[in-house]
């Protein structure tokens, strides 16, 4: 490789695909454009590997028709795909969000099935990967995130055999009674297998995925290897196994070490008005999340009376999302309602029951309110993995603190010690909450340093390790397999973390 990293033709030895890219485009109240970074742990994990290994990031900048030059950012290369207001419309809120993301959350909202939905979802993908393909070094390691890019690993294989590629879908894989609803359903899975990694956040989702392959191709399954006969009946072997997703946790543990956060804490109790217990609830106003449900659960509590205003308040942080979605739209519309009864119902001058946000907040305030929260609510309908949860447990560094953790949302696989809940059954959820509440210290400090133990140690960076050394390793069986007779070669990749 001779161009320098700033060159119009220099091609990348890793590049990360995504929907969005690890930059937003903002435009100032005054017209100026800008770029603002998005703080996610995605990005945290993969910046020492794109450095190390000459990096490039493909994805979309946020906004509508914006063609964008691809520039170097703090030592990755970004590379701006751009979507028109049409694209915008039918690939991400249509496809992406009002098919695929209810399809794969256990059709809690009704998925809408449209064609043109669907030829722009092919589309987009298209483009994605003919931005991928060009930019790639020879033999280079691309790395696809996420359902809406879906198609990318068989489009960018067709162009780049000698690519290693590798696709993780943070959101689950449904069974296979669900996911065969979709019209397109043999596409995406022809699409997924164009990967030779395809990570999943749980074992089931695995699972789920293998069982769809066997129902919908002639492949052979072998968990964790599938073994995909391609036209010219050479045969590869792709892997579908679990890397739970995780955050940056020790930038967690830091912030809330610092003692202006821990100020920041004690004046978010104070401005509530210093109740025995605050609760908290952070989460994209999604209805995947069960926020009505939670707030039915605290309601029937004060209506009967076994709770009250003075002693218990709910904060709840619902960051604005995919607004121009008409599910979304609606259950704003419900949750807001809900919210306005119960404070209308049981608020004093003095207290008010439940503290609603409808924004997002930067991560140092997010930190102070973790500490500042006795009880932390995970109450999703589904949820791949919920990394709240994780950062919940990662700032808890004084092991104080409960998590009430819904057995839908992946990390409840790993988050053992957590008060554990089935949110459609509001009394049980009454009841962990009661739990919560009254737990004597001593109890909730064994809890939360078994689970802190589990995020510090299964950090971010573990995950994108692990994940990429299995591509390594995969990629490099492949090429012995390609000379050995079927099922000879003994694969030695360890069996999914969660699976224990
Ligand atoms: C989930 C998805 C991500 C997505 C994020 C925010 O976590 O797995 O792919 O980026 O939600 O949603 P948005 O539609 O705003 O990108």
């Amino acid at each position: 490789m001779t161009a320098s990293k700033t060159s119009e033709d220099h091609d990348y030895d890793f590049v990360v695909v995504s929907n969005r890219l690890p930059v937003d485009r903002v435009t100032a109240p005054d017209g100026t454009p800008g770029w603002t970074r998005s703080p996610g742990g995605l990005v945290t994990a993969l910046e020492p590997v794109m450095r190390e290994k000459d990096g490039a990031w493909v994805g979309w900048a946020g906004q509508p028709d914006v063609a964008l030059d691809p520039f170097d950012n703090e030592g990755i290369r970004i590379v701006p795909v751009p979507l028109t207001v049409e694209e915008i419309a039918n690939y991400y809120e249509g496809f992406s969000n009002d098919t695929l993301w209810p399809l794969y959350h256990d059709v809690i909202a009704a998925p809408s099935y449209h064609r043109e939905w669907w030829e722009s979802y092919v589309a987009v993908n298209q483009r994605f990967a003919d931005a991928t393909a060009a930019i790639s070094a020879q033999g280079a390691t691309v790395w696809v995130q996420d359902y809406q890019l879906q198609l990318v690993p068989k489009m960018l294989r067709e162009q780049r055999p000698d690519l290693t590629i590798g696709f993780f879908n943070h959101i689950p894989f449904p069974p296979y009674g669900i996911y065969s609803q979709l019209p397109w359903r043999a596409q995406i899975i022809e699409g997924l297998l164009g990967a030779d990694v395809i990570g999943f956040q749980r074992v089931a989702d695995a699972s789920n995925f293998s069982r769809a392959v066997r129902r919908l191709t002639t492949n052979v399954t072998r968990n964790p290897v599938i073994e995909v006969v391609t036209e010219g009946q050479a045969t590869r072997r792709v892997i579908a196994k679990a890397f739970p997703i995780s955050i940056d946790a020790s930038s967690y543990e830091e912030l809330a070490r610092q003692p202006h956060i821990q100020a920041r804490a004690q004046e978010i109790r104070e401005g509530l008005g210093n109740p025995k217990t605050i609760m908290l609830g952070v989460d994209r106003l999604d209805y995947t999340k069960g926020i009505g449900h939670r707030l039915k659960a605290f309601g029937e509590l004060l209506t009967e009376g076994r709770v009250s205003v003075e002693d218990v308040t709910l904060v709840q942080v619902a960051s604005p999302s995919r607004e121009r979605v008409k599910a979304y739209m609606d259950l704003r519309d419900e949750i807001e309602l809900t919210v306005g009864r119960i404070n209308g119902d049981f608020a004093t001058m003095s207290h008010t029951a439940i503290s609603y946000h409808h924004h997002g907040y930067p991560r140092d305030e997010m930190v102070a309110l973790y500490l500042a929260a006795d009880v932390m609510l995970v109450t999703a309908l589904r949820d791949g993995m919920n990394l709240v949860a994780k950062e919940y447990c990662a700032a808890r560094f004084d092991n104080d603190g409960v998590l009430i953790i819904s057995e839908f949302a992946g990390a409840s696989d790993e988050l053992k010690r957590a008060l554990r809940i089935n949110p459609h059954d509001i009394d049980g959820l009454k009841e962990s909450i009661l739990q919560a509440i009254q737990m004597p210290k001593q109890e909730r400090a064994t809890r939360m340093r078994s689970l802190r133990k589990r995020v510090l140690e299964y950090d971010v960076s573990r995950w994108s390790s692990t994940f990429l050394t299995t591509l390594a390793q995969s990629r490099a069986a492949q090429d012995d397999y390609a000379d050995s007779p079927l099922g000879e070669l003994e694969w030695t990749i360890e069996r999914p973390r969660a699976a224990r």
